[in-house]
């Protein structure tokens, strides 16, 4: 860092108080992250700061915070961008706090959990009992015949670079909920499942060795607050560091629902 500073304001808050801010001198350069400044303000003057951070490398998804009212990662934002209008850096939006910059995560959690974001796979292909696999072994002809029938894992897994193709895009998502906090529905609507469970719904869906379309189907659109809240602003596609479109994929869950 170099000796010029840059005025950054932070709003702390402990649990069960009203919020506050805090206004610090953070010393940056062009390449000072967020994360930078928050750890100078930690080293150097507030140790009790708390935020949260793991790879620095805008992959773990845990470093999102509020920087003048828009939601990014810590770790991939730089503040020279901010040096006339100065950086004011809260608590990530429709979250509850626990302290300073770390806010519960467990609704945004579950929530997810609720749209079945894992695989929900087709039915086991099984081989006969006995027989060699796709890869058999060198005495594959002296295998017990009354052997338990096994997984053909080959036959279950293998995709094509299209069938892949098909989902990679939703599966970038870093769950770090920055659509979460931009989404305006969930100022009026807070049980609208929002955008990022969604996302994750329908990544699994266009996966061709998923075969749980329809429990997520029900899950969002036969819950008033599942896809319907959403009215298309785009907010959650705009924050998305990775390049997610969960907007897209509220739209096509809207548009299969009404046929
Ligand atoms: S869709 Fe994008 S913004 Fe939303 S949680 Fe996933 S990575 Fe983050
Ligand atoms: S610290 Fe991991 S995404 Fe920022």
């Amino acid at each position: 860092m170099t000796d010029q500073t840059l005025r950054v304001t932070v709003t702390r808050q402990e649990p069960g108080e009203e919020p506050r801010d805090e206004t610090f001198d953070v010393p940056f350069d062009d390449r000072t992250s967020v994360l930078d400044a928050l750890d100078w303000i930690k080293d150097h003057s507030a140790p009790s700061l708390t935020f949260r951070w793991s790879c620095r490398s805008g992959v773990c998804g845990s470093c999102g915070v509020m920087v003048n009212g828009r939601p990014v990662l810590g770790c991939e934002t730089t503040v020279a961008g901010y040096r006339t209008s100065g950086l004011t850096v809260g608590p990530m939006a429709h979250a509850t706090v626990q302290r300073d910059l770390a806010v519960d995560t467990d609704e945004f959690l579950a929530k997810l959990r609720g749209v079945s974001p894992w695989m929900l796979p087709t039915p086991p292909v099984l081989q006969p009992a006995g027989a060699p696999g796709p890869h058999p072994s060198p005495d594959a002809e002296s295998q017990d015949p009354s052997a338990v029938p096994s997984l053909d894992v080959l036959a279950v897994h293998s995709q094509t670079p299209g069938q892949v193709e098909a989902y990679r895009g939703l599966s970038q998502c870093i769950d770090c909920m920055l659509c979460y906090a931009a989404c305006p529905v969930l100022d009026d609507v807070a049980g609208f499942t929002g955008p990022a469970a969604v996302a994750t719904a329908r990544r699994w869906d266009l996966d061709s060795r998923d075969d749980g379309n329809e429990t997520r189907f029900l899950a969002l659109a036969e819950n008033e607050e599942g896809i319907w809240p959403c009215t298309q602003v785009g907010a959650c596609t705009r924050a998305c560091p990775k390049g997610v479109d969960p907007a897209k994929a509220i739209r096509d869950y809207q548009r299969e629902a009404l046929g």
